[in-house]
Parts: C-alpha cells; structure tokens; sequence
C-alpha cells in the first residue's frame, strides 16, 4: 500500500523529536519534509537538532534538509499530510494556510484548539467530534488538533466515568520540564525547586476538557457543564505529568467499580487495531505508591507511551480521588497526533 507523504513542522523540537521517531518506519505514512525556524532552515536535521529523547535520530531524517516553515516551499515537497509541532503563535497562519492549500493538518499547537469547528480529538474520548472538519472552511483541507499535554490524560480518566454521574472535578497537575519545549524552563528555575504556575495551563485544561467531553449539535460542539477547578505547577521531572483528580459525582461511587470500569475501558482505536493505539488505554494499578513518572511511563511495546496509568484510588462519600500519569510528550503531544491521523484514515476522512 502506498503510505502517504507526510511534513513535520518544527520538526527539531521535542514534539517534533517524537514524531520523527514514530513516523519514521510507520506503515500508514513517510516523511519527505521537516521544518523549522529560520535559525535551522537549510542545515542538515542531524545538524539543526540536539536530539533529546532515546534512540539516534533515524539516518534517512539525519540527512534532510530542513526547510523554511512557509507556505510556498512546504507545497513544493508536494505532502499529503501535515503535522505541526509549531509554536502556537507561529502555528495560526501557517496552519489556516495549509488547510486552504487543500491539505489535512495535525497539529500540536493550542493555536485553532478553541474554534468552534476545530475538533480535540482523543479517539478513545470523543470519536464522534470527526466529524467536526466537514463544518470546516477549507475546502479539501482540515485541522484536527490534539488537547494540551495534562488534559490528554485527565479526560481519559473521565471518559468511562461519566456514566455515573459526574458534578465537578479538582485537578492539581504535577508537571514535567519536557511539558516547557526544549528550551523552555531554566534549569536554576527548576532544579531543587518547584514552581507553582503554568502560564495559562489551568484555563487550557478547564476549557479543553469542557469542550473535548461535550455532545455535537449542529456542527458545534456544546461544551459538558462540568465545574473544572485545575492548579498546575511544574517540577524537577524529565517526562511525565503526575495529576491528582478529585471527581465529585452525584451519587457515592465505589472505588472498586470505578476501577474496574476504568481499567476495562477501550475505545474505537483499539476495535480498529490502529497501530499507535495502546491495547488497553487506562492501566490501573494496585500499589501504595504508584504511578510514579520515574517508574511507570513505558515507551516500550504494547503501550508505546500511549497508555495512562492510574493509581490511589480511592473513594469517600460521593467523591473519588486518584493520581494519574500521562506520558506528556507522547500521550499528550506526537502520539496524540499520529493516533488521529490513524483514525482520521480509518474513517475515510484521510485520503
Ligand atoms: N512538550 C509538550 O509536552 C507538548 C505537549 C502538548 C503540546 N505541545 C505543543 O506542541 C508545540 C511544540 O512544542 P515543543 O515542546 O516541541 O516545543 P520546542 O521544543 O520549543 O520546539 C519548537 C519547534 O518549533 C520551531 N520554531 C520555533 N519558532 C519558529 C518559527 N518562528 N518559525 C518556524 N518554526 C519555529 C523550533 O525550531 P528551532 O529548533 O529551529 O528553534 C522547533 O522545531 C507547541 O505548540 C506546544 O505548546 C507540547
């Protein structure tokens, strides 16, 4: 079968690192293109990147050019597809032009997020929200954007446990360096240290997963009424963003039902056996003291770094607190991406 030609922008960072590690011998797509900002444009992607994550950099990427984030070059190398691991500042035009140019975008970037056509796509969360990209202004184009890194996790969580009842959520984020970009916290800011601010990362999360658990009503999506209460902080983690959630529901709920429906949850990904797609979604586990990023996030098969783990639960009256662990730049950022292109391409809507 023919795979599909694929562009990645801002290819050199760390988003950018984990989608050339997962595309790079992917069944479905090639990557022919890699961009990023003027300072890298023209050297060599083995010479423009400081590779960051495990693994050597695949030698057939090493060797490309990498290639101005504009319009008119990015088309010359003729891609059907495109993921953006773009700033969000940098990813609006680019991005809206893209789409116009007729082709599908993927992007990482909170940028289009909030649009009422835009879908957040999590295929194990809201399927259904495909269909967005038909309301969409583009012509043969599209964007699917994924959610910011903490809420990929939480609203996985949430999903299996909406059938009891949910009134409001607490989520206190515990979150990595990585979650930053590669330059993104000073290392005399983080280390011995922990930082009690994200900027804008509690409204991202309140309103993203609002919007990613709400229902489709002509075209648009009508956000889920939940009342969302999120502090974020950043700590001295590589990868990995700890969450604590309190979920209150109506009625009280037993700690070991919900782990059960939790940890049997699966989704479309999995009935389709797409291959980014973990076996099982959720991973419940039983210890005093886990998930614990230094222990618990696994890029090895079956999960990939695709699964959320989820540990402590535990219930009182009609509140369930638990911790949960989502690989951010996996889960949460280029493996997010490439299991909507999967879904996207399942579905018919990718061509
Ligand atoms: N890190 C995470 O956990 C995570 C999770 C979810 C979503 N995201 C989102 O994903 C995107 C990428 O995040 P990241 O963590 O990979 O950031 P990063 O490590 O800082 O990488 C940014 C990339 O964008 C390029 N770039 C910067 N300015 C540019 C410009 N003016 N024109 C063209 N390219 C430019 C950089 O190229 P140079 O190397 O040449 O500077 C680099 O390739 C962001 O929108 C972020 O919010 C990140």
């Amino acid at each position: 079968m023919k795979r599909l030609r694929i562009c990645i922008l801002g290819a050199t960072g760390i988003v950018g690192q984990h989608f050339i590690r997962i595309l790079h011998d992917h069944p479905f797509f090639e990557i022919v293109a890699v961009t990023a900002s003027p300072c890298s444009e023209g050297l060599e992607f083995g010479k423009a990147t400081d590779w960051m994550i495990s693994g050597s950099i695949p030698p057939d990427v090493s060797n490309m050019v990498v290639q101005e984030t504009q319009l008119g070059k990015i088309l010359k190398v003729d891609p059907d597809i495109i993921f953006s691991a773009l700033p969000s500042g940098v990813a609006l035009d680019i991005e809206s032009d893209l789409a116009r140019a007729g082709l599908p975008v993927f992007s990482n970037a909170a940028a289009h997020r909030m649009e009422e056509t835009v879908p957040i796509l999590i295929p194990e969360v809201n399927p259904e929200h495909l269909k967005l990209v038909n309301y969409q202004d583009y012509g043969d184009g599209f964007i699917i954007t994924n959610s910011n890194c903490s809420t990929s996790g939480l609203v996985m969580v949430l999903r299996p446990l909406i059938e009891y009842g949910i009134r409001n959520i607490t989520v206190t984020t515990f979150q990595a360096v990585s979650g930053a970009g590669r330059t993104g916290v000073a290392s005399m800011d983080i280390l011995n240290n922990v930082i009690p601010f994200i900027s804008r990362e509690e409204e991202k999360i309140a309103n993203e997963t609002c919007k990613i658990l709400g229902h489709l009503e002509n075209g648009r999506v009508v956000s889920a009424p939940f009342d969302m209460n999120a502090s974020c902080a950043r700590v001295p983690v590589l990868d990995g963003h700890l969450e604590s959630v309190v979920i209150e529901f109506e009625a009280p709920v037993n700690a070991e039902t919900a782990t059960k429906t939790m940890s049997g949850y699966t989704g479309e990904p999995q009935a389709l056996k797409l291959p980014t797609a973990p076996p099982r979604p959720l991973i419940t586990m039983y210890e005093q003291d886990r998930p614990q990023p230094k222990r618990d996030l696994t890029l090895s098969e079956p999960e990939l770094g695709m699964a959320v783990r989820v540990g402590r639960i535990r219930a009182h009256q009609n509140r369930l607190n638990m911790f949960l662990l989502v690989h951010n730049t996996i889960r949460g950022a280029a493996g997010a991406s490439v299991l909507n292109a999967e879904f996207a391409r399942a579905k018919g809507v990718l061509k």
